[in-house]
């Protein structure tokens, strides 16, 4: 098997499939803006996707690509999808669930499409709402012991980054998954009130649950986010999966052949994040 080049390396999913693929044995090459933040003993090359040109030393002799795209616009997408198409064989791409969908919304919809027209291989992955999000409450538990968000009672299938590493890796290193499109989540529905909870057990602390008025959170979130775009689309998400929960699918289980690892164990894996 050729080489595989690892973009997003140092980020929750990618620094998994580069050291899941390591230890597999196989050739791995990381792309990262900063090599030093790469996990030790695996290639690392500069590189940044925004400015295409970088990307030449990073994709020669490479056979397939692990994909993330960063940001929230397609930018200049099409020409990084037009440079691996020039180099690699396969492109394995983190997407994103849309719920309610058929296909990828926004900029995730905009890449699948130049990937599909690219004349790569691919297999896109679409995740539901990451665990690693509720990092976003750190602070507060560290603090407080209460989490004060919004929308308590919206109920998601959180998936462990390990997770979707694992469907990446098996996806970029197994026949069968040309032009699939793998919706994958957690395995089980829990509320964020919920979450705040396993969260408190996995710590040997109480968090507790504030609810906090959407008004006021749009205020914080601004201040945080700075793209009021963003924030209500996140607002709006929140609020939908009060009334239409994110269902957990079963794809996890069928491709690796183990059930997808429940938020309880992430939340035990990060749990140092939290006290
Ligand atoms: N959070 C969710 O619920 C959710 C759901 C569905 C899909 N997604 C998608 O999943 C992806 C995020 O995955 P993640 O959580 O693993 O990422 P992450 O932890 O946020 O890390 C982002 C990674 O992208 C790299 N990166 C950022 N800008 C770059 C650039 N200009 N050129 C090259 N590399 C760059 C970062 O590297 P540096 O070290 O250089 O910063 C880092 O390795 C996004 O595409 C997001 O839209 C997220």
């Amino acid at each position: 098997m050729g080489k595989i080049l690892v973009t997003g390396a140092t980020g929750n999913v990618g620094r998994h499939v580069v050291t899941q693929l390591a230890r597999a044995g196989l050739e791995v090459r990381a792309l990262a803006r900063r090599p030093e933040r790469v996990p030790a003993g695996v290639e690392a090359v500069q590189g940044d996707l925004t400015v295409p040109e970088t990307l030449e030393p990073a994709l020669k002799d490479v056979e397939s690509v692990f994909l993330l795209w960063p940001g929230l616009s397609t930018g200049n997408a099409a020409e990084v999808v037009s440079a691996i198409a020039g180099q690699a064989r396969r492109v394995v791409y983190l997407s994103a669930h849309v719920p309610g969908g058929e296909n990828a919304a926004g900029h995730y919809g905009d890449i699948e499409r130049l990937i599909r027209h690219s004349g790569l291989g691919w297999t896109f992955l679409r995740p539901g709402g990451f665990a690693a999000n509720t990092l976003g409450w750190a602070e507060q538990i560290r603090t407080s012991g209460v989490v004060r968000w919004p929308y308590g009672e919206a109920s998601r299938a959180l998936i462990h980054e390990k997770d979707i590493a694992a469907v990446a890796v098996h996806a970029l290193t197994s026949a069968g998954h040309n032009g699939a499109a793998y919706t994958i989540t957690g395995p089980e529905e829990l509320t964020q009130a919920e979450q705040a909870r396993v969260i408190g057990e996995a710590i040997g602390r109480e968090v507790r649950w504030e609810e906090q008025p959407a008004e006021e959170a749009r205020e914080r979130l601004l201040a945080a986010w700075g793209d009021a775009e963003f924030v209500e689309s996140a607002l709006s998400a929140w609020k939908s999966f009060v009334t239409s929960p994110e269902r957990a699918t079963d794809t996890v289980r069928l491709l690796l052949g183990r059930p997808a690892l429940s938020f309880r164990q992430w939340a035990e894996d990060h749990a140092a994040d939290f006290r």
